[in-house]
């Protein structure tokens, strides 16, 4: 396998985004690609709105920051990530849409490029066995805000050759990002313990323990938590906490996973969180 010089991506939400503003300040080519021209747009524009906030903060040169945004073009279709070494899937986190884009996607790469995916909860290997490389397939997942967060979780597929988890490392490292390797359970590490804590935070509430305010103020600065569990979730996305809970409950068949009534209903009523204006918190 060649070095890994161009990144492509799909999706070009804040995980996406955020995947794109950091392998292009790590200096690696980076195509992007979503449905839809505007969907890239706006995406690009964010990474640019979040370099310019770092360069206000003193954390990046003005001048890297040009020459990162240099190096991160639209891919106007699928064919246009033909030329990319490593292609990130960063979409919806559902199975269904997952597997449809690998389904048109593989066909369009080049044979020896790697395919990973950024899925939170999804089986790695479940997902290789649906492409045409399960041995270049591997799981690469990265935490939300990606220019901030330190951590990326790397998530062997049964198939998943040497050289794929090698050369995903050594990508990982030269973001100058820690990777931990976590064998392929439902959420793997970090969101088999988060999403837990989250949805019994969201149990608190649903019981009348605690007001919203109560809950994550008590989180913050009892538990010393950056955000409050409640935030966090509308910070993540309540379809993508309910999801990760799903695949959780689904795959270790236990009841201590149950998703809570009141995401659901939340979700239900199209209530996800920051993105959509409302979630525990009203952002309009
Ligand atoms: N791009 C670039 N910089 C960003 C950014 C972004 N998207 N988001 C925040 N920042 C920067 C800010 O510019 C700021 O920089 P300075 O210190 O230089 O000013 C810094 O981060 C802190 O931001 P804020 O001052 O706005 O606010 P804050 O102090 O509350 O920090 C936070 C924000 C970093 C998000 C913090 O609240 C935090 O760490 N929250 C918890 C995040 C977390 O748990 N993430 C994991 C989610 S789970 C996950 O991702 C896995 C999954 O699959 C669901």
């Amino acid at each position: 396998m060649s070095k890994i010089e161009t990144i492509g991506i799909v999706g070009a939400g804040q995980m996406g985004g955020g995947i794109a503003h950091v392998s292009a300040l790590a200096g690696y080519k980076v195509l992007i690609y979503d449905v839809g021209a505007e969907r890239i747009e706006t995406g690009i524009a964010t990474i640019s709105g979040n370099m310019a906030r770092q360069v206000a903060s003193g954390k990046l040169e003005e001048q890297v920051r040009k020459d990162a945004m240099a190096r991160i073009s639209a891919a106007p279709d699928m064919a246009g990530l033909a030329g990319a070494d490593l292609v990130i899937e960063a979409a919806t986190e559902d199975e269904a849409v997952k597997r449809k884009i690998f389904a048109q996607l593989c066909p369009l790469l080049n044979p020896e490029a790697i395919l990973a995916t950024n899925t939170s909860s999804i089986s790695i290997t479940r997902l290789a066995s649906t492409t045409d490389r399960p041995e270049r397939f591997i799981g690469i997942h990265f935490m939300n805000p990606v220019p901030v967060m330190k951590l990326v979780e790397l998530v062997r597929g049964i198939a998943t050759d040497d050289r794929t988890f090698e050369a995903s490392k050594g990508y990982v490292a030269q973001l100058d990002k820690t990777a931990t390797v976590s064998e392929d359970f439902p959420a793997f590490i970090v969101n088999r313990i988060l999403l837990p804590m989250i949805n019994e935070a969201i149990y608190t509430l649903y019981e009348g323990v605690g007001s919203v305010e109560a809950i994550d103020t008590a989180m913050k600065l009892g538990a010393n938590h950056p955000m409050g569990p409640l935030q966090l979730a509308d910070f993540i996305g309540l379809d993508t906490c309910l999801s990760i809970m799903q695949v959780l409950h689904d795959g270790l068949s236990d009841s201590k996973y149950r998703p809570c009534p009141l995401l659901v209903k939340y979700v239900e009523a199209g209530w996800l969180g920051r993105k959509a204006g409302r979630g525990f918190y009203d952002y309009r």
